[in-house]
């Protein structure tokens, strides 16, 4: 009963008023999308955020089998910063924090806890690192195709491309290209099977 009431309040309530905020904010927010739990969401002025049709994104242990450590994190923390859900994107306790591009196309399923950067946030050089900032970090854009999967725990790391169809083992590490309609794991993250 508690878990009916709690999930009517996310989605028949808090979702609609949530995508009002994020939209009076810039942030553009497709149809049906829905807030299991507060998240957090935010760009800097002139970044942008895409968020597609039918996204659901959980931040309440609730409403996924697994729970989750945090809530979802979405973060454009640059001017040029662009992030992209695309249409029935599912993720839970995630965090996705872009300095320049991160997209994640339609269907795609993050499992829970995944994180998401495209930068390495300071200067492998280490004079000056600990007050660097992002200017002198790395950063490569991230792209993950349709339909990917990316289980529990994993960490998608600037400059990574996951072709579409393709599952990422539980705790693995991504850290460069993943071919479509692979099962990749480890660290880094290696092919060990095709899906027919
Ligand atoms: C990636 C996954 C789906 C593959 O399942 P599968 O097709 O049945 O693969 P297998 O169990 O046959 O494993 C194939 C090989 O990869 C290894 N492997 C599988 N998952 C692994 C992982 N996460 N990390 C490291 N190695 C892994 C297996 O040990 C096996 O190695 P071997 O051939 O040397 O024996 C599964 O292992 C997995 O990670 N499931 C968790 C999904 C998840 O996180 N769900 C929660 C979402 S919220």
């Amino acid at each position: 009963m508690y878990k009916k009431i709690k999930g009517f309040f996310w989605k028949k309530i808090f979702s609609p008023i949530y995508c009002w905020c994020l939209k009076r904010k810039g942030i553009v927010v497709g149809r049906q999308v829905i807030f299991f739990g507060w998240p957090i969401i935010e760009c800097k002025a002139k970044g942008q955020i895409f968020i597609g049709d039918n996204v659901v994104l959980c931040s309440d242990p609730l409403f996924t089998a697994l729970g989750v450590r945090q809530k979802v994190i979405i973060r454009a923390i640059t001017e040029d910063a662009l992030i992209v859900l695309g249409n029935n994107v599912g993720a839970s306790g995630v965090t996705i924090c872009a300095a320049k591009s991160i997209r994640i196309l339609e269907n795609t399923i993050l499992g829970a806890n995944v994180l998401i950067m495209d930068t390495d946030f300071h200067s492998i050089e280490p004079k000056g690192r600990r007050r660097s900032g992002l200017k002198n970090a790395k950063v490569i854009p991230i792209i993950i195709n349709e339909n990917v999967f990316v289980g529990a725990g994993s960490m998608v790391l600037k400059g990574a491309v996951i072709n579409k169809n393709s599952v990422i083992g539980a705790m693995s590490l991504v850290a460069s290209e993943i071919e479509a309609s692979c099962i990749a794991v480890g660290v880094p993250a290696k092919c060990v099977k095709y899906i027919n």
